[in-house]
């Protein structure tokens, strides 16, 4: 009943040429998956404008990687989510790792943006995940509740129907390593019963959950497979149009 997602995150790769290139060797690829699975590319901010252009007319969404939680203002080198869905983008990355680690992004900026992402409309795809010494200290689920809870902190259930969230163990992301399936599934049921506590079991039962890290045309299958696995964030091997076909046809 929920359908499966699958998103590219390019991260800072890829100009706007390379941006197009990609569109045009991966749209004729995708036909037959195109109404079984919602896929999504999110770009450097800077290509947005080259891949809508590119997937004008197909079913492949487009999102920004990061956005302030201000409509406008003097923040020198942010975006704003008004900005994003006048170039017609639709989705929008928040929290992912890489921002709260390099970008010093907090948990309340992430409840902010996500605020500020559902009030423009926006398909906000929210990032949690623990650190290698957070599992090994046995802290994944107590990580998972703290980001999932701050996160959706003000959020009532009528406004969570757009809300996806992706489970990215911070471990796997770009290491080669990935999550086995049942580590990955483990996680997502508790993220699922968190969700349920705060937002009832309705909105949690139709919430997508993806998986990221090290996700690859080989695992993505076994992955996927996974009654709790809602769909994938792919890093590196989305930045080829046949290695992320292949990804998004295991999801279908
Ligand atoms: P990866 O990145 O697939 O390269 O591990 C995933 C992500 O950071 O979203």
């Amino acid at each position: 009943m929920r359908r499966p997602f699958v998103a590219a995150n390019w991260k800072m790769y890829k100009t706007p040429q390379q941006a197009t290139s990609f569109i045009a060797g991966f749209l004729p690829l995708i036909s037959e998956q195109a109404t079984q699975v919602e896929i999504a590319i999110f770009p450097p901010a800077i290509d947005l404008p080259a891949v809508v252009a590119g997937v004008q007319g197909s079913t492949v969404g487009v999102g920004a990687q990061n956005m302030h939680f201000a409509d406008e203002g003097a923040y020198t080198g942010e975006i704003a989510a008004g900005m994003i869905t006048a170039l017609g983008a639709g989705y929008i990355l928040i929290g992912h790792s890489e921002r709260r680690q390099y970008g010093f992004e907090t948990d309340e900026m992430v409840n902010r943006k996500l605020l500020t992402a559902l009030r423009h409309n926006l398909v906000p795809v929210i990032c949690v995940g623990e650190h290698l010494e957070e599992r090994n200290d046995e802290q994944t689920e107590a990580v998972l509740h703290k980001q999932t809870y701050a996160a959706l902190k003000d959020i009532h259930p009528e406004q969570a129907a757009p809300i996806v969230i992706a489970y990215e163990p911070i471990w796997a992301i770009g290491t080669g390593k990935t999550a086995t399936p049942q580590m990955a599934a483990d996680a997502h049921k508790f993220i699922r019963n968190e969700v349920a506590e705060l937002l009832g079991r309705s909105v949690a039962e139709s919430m997508r959950i993806l998986y990221g890290g090290s996700v690859k045309p080989e695992n993505a299958r076994e992955l996927m497979a996974q009654e709790e696995i809602d769909g994938a964030l792919v890093g590196g091997a989305s930045l080829d149009p046949a290695s992320f076909y292949k990804i998004v046809q295991a999801a279908s």
